[in-house]
């Protein structure tokens, strides 16, 4: 009994996100640009790490790999903790101490809040809260 109320939590949690990473697609087509825009508002500092994507290849593969990972996680889970520790830790050599690395997770759920606008309800917020407070204990 116990399991199974464990695995409809677990459902009810993928499906909003998988419900919301669709939604965006459906209404926005790709994020990065609004990641970005949320990412250096709350923190400007952090546009500068940049300088030398030119060509925007070294955001792009980070919203790839993002997804990605939140995609493995509400799946499988077969591969997102091992790629969020290792990312955590390289990215302290591109100047990105690990406990600023979830400042872009957080990007991307306020970037898909502002698109979802309305349709952002407290299940949704809760389900990405939870979701980001788990890969926060990532390490
Ligand atoms: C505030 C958080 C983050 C900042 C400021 C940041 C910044 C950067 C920077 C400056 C680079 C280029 C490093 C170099 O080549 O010298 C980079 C590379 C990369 N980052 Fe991030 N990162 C963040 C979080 C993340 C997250 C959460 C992921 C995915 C889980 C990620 C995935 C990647 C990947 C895949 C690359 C290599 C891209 C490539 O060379 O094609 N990053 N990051």
């Amino acid at each position: 009994m116990v399991l199974t109320i464990s695995r409809a939590e677990h459902m009810t949690y993928a499906a909003h996100i998988v419900a919301t990473l669709e939604s965006v697609a459906a209404r926005h087509g790709d994020p990065a640009d609004a990641i970005y825009t949320e990412l250096f508002a709350a923190h400007p500092d952090l546009e500068s790490l940049f300088w030398l994507d030119r060509d925007d290849g070294v955001r792009r593969s980070m919203v790839q790999q993002g997804l990605e990972c939140i995609l493995d996680y509400v799946g499988d889970r077969l591969t997102a903790p091992q790629i969020i520790a290792a990312a955590r830790h390289h990215h302290d050599g591109y100047g990105v101490p690990a406990d600023r690395f979830d400042a872009f997770f957080v990007a991307m759920r306020d970037a898909f809040r502002q698109i979802m606008s309305a349709d952002w309800t407290p299940a949704t917020d809760r389900a990405w809260n939870q979701m980001l407070t788990e890969f926060a204990t990532i390490r």
